[in-house]
């Protein structure tokens, strides 16, 4: 949550953190924040609310300083207002901060600087940390090129929590320290100049190479020089990184918001996720290389992310027990890494996350390596923190994902965890091979069976305006049609704000029916037609008592009796959910746009949950 941009070069910093902000801005978005170094002084400017009200703020467009910090916000500690904003400075204007994270021992903090006479203007944990740095560098009485790095380095080992932290200085005008744990922080080489961000498409603009730090390392920036420290000031050396995405994945491209774009890009992220996994032969799976008798010795999998990542993980349920005969079990991170998971080195356990910054996700991640079961992670942002922590990572290789809400990197995960169940299949042979070869086509299939769907979106959009004025809504479904309905009823939430709630349609009887009553909505997914009578019966069920039901089907299925129907391309049970969530996800979207809302930035949320 929160996200931060910096920028040393000799071109004007503001508009380039600006520009920065606002490309975070999914991240956070209560109050925003810029700092720069002019005529010897740090000059703070700040708003409460949305990047763009930065440009209300007189003198914003005088500033000319060629170096700066900036920061948008997702409050954690203290209320969205304009002193709670970053940056924040020490109580003599020598330093300025911005924050990502949450200092978990900041009162302590405070109450210890405060004993020595600071004064704290904020409610935030963040404000510590310049007046921290402030106090170790007033008492080192060493006068050297180092002196503001051990001051960071101090005030370093005093904080708990997470952080992604950006440091201006008027005792040294001509660079920039950051330091990080926890929480995502790269930095953007360029010539003559460098960047900063919590995430690559930001500044993808401005370069294509960058570093990835790692956990406790303190980096200083110059106009020319980029060097990395460990946590004891010794200096590293780091790779560069080139980013293959183009600078226009981070761009709308003529749509009218992120999401929108973000669904009409998922052909191509499917067809990116594939790759040539499945062009001949057994699966190879790039990171990859577990072997027969590891396969076998497993008595369980566990499957463990948060929200849609999580949604994606029950699909893949059905599809590794089916076709590998190994018990899978699928957690939300946050529950996992709070109980005592029966996890042994007999277990593999798996984790999704798009951003791979989700801090419940990565704690989960690494409870389990502690238990000693092989870790592997699932992400779609290379070198990513949870990447960086799992015995072996692959990758959704999506293309950026900015809207709030997640559609793009669902697919590509509910289609890559596919793959891997096939890749585990073929190793172990417990399924004939023509099961598995029908799914690979089957795969193959679904960009363009998408591409079909979204052809014409008049049937959803026209349901959506029918009925965007509700207040309650139900997803019903069976097997994966009901793992599906778990994220379509998450979207709509999201950014409609209209209540929903998704059933297994055989639990109906023992209660939610209750909640049935004239006209109430129900969104029915029925796509297998081995389930497709019970679900149907269901469905009857609803309709009898007066319900209002828009039906999604494959084309194979019979619908006698129901007025709504969308009709989906036919595929396997397995991956019908990356043709089924379509419709869904158009629906929530048009919603949405009929309540004029902010449908990529929705009230509340933040795309990257990196605190817990
Ligand atoms: C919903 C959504 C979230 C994320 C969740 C995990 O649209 O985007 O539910 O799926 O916060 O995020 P990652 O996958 O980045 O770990």
């Amino acid at each position: 949550m929160c996200g931060i941009v910096g920028y040393i070069g000799n071109k004007k910093a503001s508009p380039i953190l600006i520009n920065g902000l606002l490309r975070l801005e999914y991240r956070g978005y209560d109050s925003a924040g810029i700092a720069t170094i002019e005529n010897d002084e740090i000059k703070v400017m700040k708003n409460k609310g949305r990047v763009n009200n930065l440009y209300e703020l007189d003198g914003i467009n005088d500033l000319v300083g060629t170096i700066g910090i900036a920061h948008t916000r997702w409050a954690t500690h203290g209320k969205p207002s304009k002193e709670n904003s970053h940056p924040h400075m020490d109580n003599s204007n020598s330093f300025a901060v911005v924050h990502n994270g949450i200092i978990e021992n900041y009162n302590e903090l405070k109450n210890m600087l405060i004993e020595k006479g600071y004064k704290f203007l904020s409610a935030t944990d963040t404000e510590v940390i310049p007046n921290l740095i402030h106090y170790y560098f007033e008492q080192d009485k060493t006068d050297d090129d180092k002196k503001i790095l051990r001051a960071v380095k101090s005030t370093c080992k005093d904080l708990k929590g997470s952080y992604a932290i950006e440091i201006l200085s008027i005792y040294n005008k001509d660079k920039m320290i950051v330091v990080r744990k926890d929480s995502p922080l790269v930095i953007g080489k360029g010539n003559g100049e460098n960047y900063l961000s919590s995430d690559i498409p930001a500044i993808l603009s401005y370069t294509k190479d960058f570093y990835l730090l790692d956990d406790n390392e303190i980096v200083e920036l110059s106009r020319d020089e980029v060097k990395f420290y460990n946590q004891d000031l010794k200096e590293i050396q780091k790779p560069i990184k080139s980013i293959e995405w183009g600078a226009l994945s981070a761009e709308k491209d003529g749509y009218e918001d992120f999401m929108l774009k973000e669904i009409y890009e998922q052909p191509k992220a499917i067809r990116e996720t594939v790759g040539a996994k499945l062009d001949n032969g057994s699966i190879e799976i790039e990171g990859l290389n577990l072997t027969k008798e590891y396969l076998q010795s497993l008595n369980k999998i566990y499957i463990v992310a948060c929200g849609t990542a999580m949604h994606a993980g029950l699909v893949a349920k059905t599809t590794i027990e089916k076709l590998c005969k190994i018990s899978v079990e699928v957690d939300i991170a946050s529950e996992f890494r709070y109980r005592e998971p029966l996890v042994d080195e007999k277990t593999l356990c798996i984790y999704i996350s798009q951003s791979g910054e989700t801090a419940d996700t990565i704690a989960a991640l690494k409870l389990a390596k502690s238990k000693g079961a092989k870790t592997l992670a699932i992400s779609n942002v290379i070198g990513s923190s949870i990447t960086r922590e799992a015995d072996y990572s692959i990758y959704t290789h999506a293309g950026p994902e900015i809207a709030v809400a997640s559609t793009k990197a669902y697919t590509s995960q509910v289609v890559l965890l596919n793959i891997l169940g096939i890749y585990f299949a073929e190793k172990l042979e417990r399924v004939e091979k023509e099961i598995i070869n029908n799914l690979k086509q089957d795969i193959l299939n679904l960009p363009s069976q998408i591409e079909e769907i979204l052809k014409d979106t008049n049937q959803v959009k026209n349901f959506a305006k029918k009925v965007y004025k509700e207040k309650d809504m139900f997803f019903l479904g069976r097997g994966t049609d009901y793992a599906v309905s778990l994220e379509g009823s998450l979207k709509l939430k999201e950014i409609s704000y209209i209540h929903s709630e998704s059933y297994a349609s055989g639990e109906l009887k023992h209660g939610p029916i209750a909640l049935i009553e004239n006209d109430v909505t129900v969104i029915a997914t029925m796509t297998n037609p081995d389930l497709v009578e019970k679900s149907i019966s269901n469905v009857q069920e609803v309709v009898t008592r007066g319900a209002k039901v828009f039906a999604i089907t494959s084309e194979d299925i019979k619908n006698d009796g129901l007025s709504q129907v969308i009709k989906i391309p036919k595929t396997n049970p397995l991956i019908s959910p990356v043709l089924s969530v379509i419709p869904m996800q158009l629906f929530s979207y048009y919603i949405s746009k009929e309540k004029g809302l902010d449908v990529d930035k929705p009230r509340n949320l933040a795309k990257s949950v990196t605190v817990e």
